[in-house]
């Protein structure tokens, strides 16, 4: 088997292994001059199960992991025996991290919340207009030569301007992209979520006193009362929650028969909170109905027909992919293995930037079970 472990200051004390090559090179630098040795499977593939095993061996202290990886009790109590103390998601979602196992093995397991924030709400715009104004099938027409010259009837997509959105899960993420969506193009807003988002609600409130000023309509907010008032509302309906037990397959036949017969749907949270089969379906029935899929049910496998849908555009996991977004999470990974590794302690998690400044505090930025 090619040997893809790249080794950078193998004689550093503390040893790190980085499952898939990483942006940036401040990362690494922070690593080296706290004294670790560094190896990093360099290339694109996934590295297999018995590889990562089997190269965590009988010394490794901490992992910055991948979230198409599956990190449960198996590679948790493989990296305790190794005297793991850290593991580290290269990712704001942790779906893939069995926090539990972690736990039971003392292994303090951390994401990269907050800077990946504005990269994915932008990808999560990007792909409501591709899908609401037929970017894609556009964009084939003219490659293949088929544009011969204006046509009033030519592609006709949906307006999204004075329209309803809709956000199942109006977190961090969510958030963003409402309040961007919102003010941007002046849609009513409803949100689907277990809490109030009182900061979203004051920045809407604010924003309709300036819409007023100005002599113009204010929007009209509110979380739903429930999933099914958004769902039978909402001209686009966007999708940011995180896969748990309770949001798998959240979106299936009967939530997709709720919504509007011409309705924007877009995820670029996980892919299995939609029954992508189901959506298939739908869209293979409705073909008003456009959909944005930047994340899927078996990534990156698609269910049968997806790639055949003119209606449906899709993406590849692209949420973080800027490179401001993506050299930033290297940093975050970094300094959350080396926090554990100092012995800190959580506190709060106020502003995350400031553990990609030069002078991060002595805490662990974004611990996921501890404290
Ligand atoms: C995340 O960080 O969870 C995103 O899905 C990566 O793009």
């Amino acid at each position: 088997m090619a040997d893809y472990w790249k080794k950078i200051n193998e004689n550093g004390k503390k040893r790190i292994l980085v499952t898939r090559s990483i942006p940036g090179r401040k990362w690494l630098d922070i690593l080296i001059s706290a004294g670790c040795s560094v190896e990093i499977y360099d290339t694109h593939h996934l590295v297999p199960r018995k590889e990562l095993i089997r190269k965590i061996g009988s010394k490794c202290d901490g992992v910055i992991g991948q979230l198409d990886e599956d990190w449960d009790e198996e590679l948790f109590a493989k990296l305790a025996q190794a005297g793991g103390k850290a593991f580290s998601n290269y990712a704001v979602g942790y779906d893939n991290v069995d926090l539990e196992a972690a736990t039971r093995h003392g292994i303090i397991a951390c994401n990269t919340p907050g800077v990946l924030t504005g990269a994915t709400a932008e990808l999560g715009i990007a792909l409501s207009f591709a899908a609401a104004r037929n970017i894609v099938c556009g964009d084939n027409y003219v490659r293949k030569g088929k544009f011969h010259g204006w046509l009033p009837k030519l592609f006709l997509g949906k307006l999204m301007q004075r329209r309803t959105l809709g956000v199942i899960g109006a977190g961090r993420i969510g958030g963003a992209y409402a309040r961007r969506m919102v003010s941007g193009f002046k849609m009513d807003f409803l949100y689907h979520n277990r809490t109030r988002n009182d900061n979203l609600e004051n920045y809407l409130n604010n924003y309709n006193t300036f819409l007023k000023e100005n002599n113009e309509e204010p929007v009209v907010f509110k979380k739903a009362d429930n999933m099914e008032e958004l769902l039978r509302k909402a001209d686009l309906i966007a999708i940011f929650v995180s896969l748990n037990k309770d949001t798998h397959h959240l979106i299936n036949t009967s939530s997709l028969k709720m919504m509007k017969r011409d309705a924007v749907l877009i995820n670029v949270s996980r892919g299995a909170v939609i029954d992508e089969e189901a959506l298939v379906e739908h869209c293979q029935n409705n073909s008003d109905f456009r959909c944005g899929l930047d994340v899927y049910e078996d990534e990156p496998k698609l269910k049968e027909g997806l790639d055949q849908l003119t209606n449906v555009v899709l993406t590849p996991h692209l949420g973080s992919g800027t490179f401001e977004s993506r050299t930033n999470m290297s940093i975050l990974a970094a300094r959350n293995l080396l926090a554990v590794l100092n012995g800190y302690k959580p506190k709060g998690r106020e502003d995350i930037k400031i553990f990609v400044g030069d002078n991060p505090p002595d805490y662990i930025p974004a611990p996921l079970n501890a404290g």
